[in-house]
């Protein structure tokens, strides 16, 4: 049994958290005694905010940008007016989109790359900062993808971010293991949440004519727990990789997929 008190004391930051495996991952935390400040690039935000405080927890919620220099350091100053430091940071901000090859666009290149990778970058690199000033180490937890494994067909943009932020979190956990501050990455497979609904139509459309929701049933089966996961599923990981049991663990990237894919 975990103890509902494991992250007293501690503030977590979370990106993409309106929503889908952000807003599970702040459920968890809160849940487990933590602080959250829970930020994505819409209002929704505000309601995970108010549905954890009415449940007892502690949440303040920042509508920005991860892929803005000055946005992102206003919400490491909004979690630290609220809640005094920043001892963990989630990096879980991502878009998609699927294209084939002569549809891909330079400019849908180039969001993906700057939300994914950029925003990972940047949200790293405001956190250590901050973690720096209270010098009692912390933890960085990014949000890659099976796409950082191995690319899916007309996604090779997102393969590339999702492939950068495994680079980015090698290279960071080397820089501050000293300090530390543990920088590691994992992949979820899928996973139930607007995205894959995304995911499901427009793959769909480009692979067959597959009604809503028959790819999803199709690659489903080939997972062998079949079942596709659900953002607790991936909260407990990111939880654990948070908590003092994962002390020894930096630099790593680790798969949450229902065994799908398994390197
Ligand atoms: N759902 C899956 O099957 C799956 C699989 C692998 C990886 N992922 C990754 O998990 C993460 C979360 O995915 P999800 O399925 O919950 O997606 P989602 O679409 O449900 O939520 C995405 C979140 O990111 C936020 N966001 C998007 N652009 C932003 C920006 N520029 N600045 C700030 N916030 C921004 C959105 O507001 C939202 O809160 C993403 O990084 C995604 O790439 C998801």
């Amino acid at each position: 049994m975990t103890s509902p008190s494991r992250f007293a004391g501690k503030t977590v930051v979370i990106t993409g958290a309106s929503r889908g495996i952000g807003a599970a991952i702040a459920r968890r935390f809160a849940e487990e005694g933590a602080a959250v400040l829970v930020s994505a690039n819409e209002a929704r935000v505000e309601e995970v905010a108010a549905e954890i405080r009415g449940k007892g927890g502690r949440a303040a919620a920042f509508v920005g940008d991860v892929t803005d220099k000055e946005s992102v350091a206003a919400l490491y100053d909004t979690a630290e007016q609220h809640f005094g430091r920043v001892d963990v940071s989630v990096q879980n901000a991502g878009v998609i989109t699927i294209a084939r090859i002569e549809d891909l666009t330079e400019t849908e290149w180039d969001k993906i790359m700057d939300v994914n990778t950029k925003g990972v970058f940047l949200c790293c690199q405001e956190a250590i900062r901050r973690m720096r000033k209270h010098g009692e180490g912390g933890r960085l937890i990014n949000t890659a993808s099976g796409q950082a494994r191995q690319g899916f067909i007309f996604t090779p943009h997102y393969a590339a971010s999702k492939f950068g932020v495994v680079g980015v979190t090698q290279s960071l956990a080397k820089e501050v293991a000293k300090e530390g501050i543990t920088v590691n990455a994992f992949c979820p497979g899928i996973i139930e949440t607007d995205m894959w609904a995304y995911n499901d139509t427009a793959w769909g459309k480009l692979l067959g004519n597959y009604k809503p929701g028959e790819l999803m049933a199709e690659w489903v089966r080939n997972i062998p727990m079949a079942r596709a996961g659900t953002g607790e599923d991936v909260a407990g990981l990111v939880a654990f990789l948070a908590s003092s049991d994962a002390a020894y663990i930096t630099g790593q990237t680790i798969n949450v997929d229902g065994g799908l894919i398994m390197s």
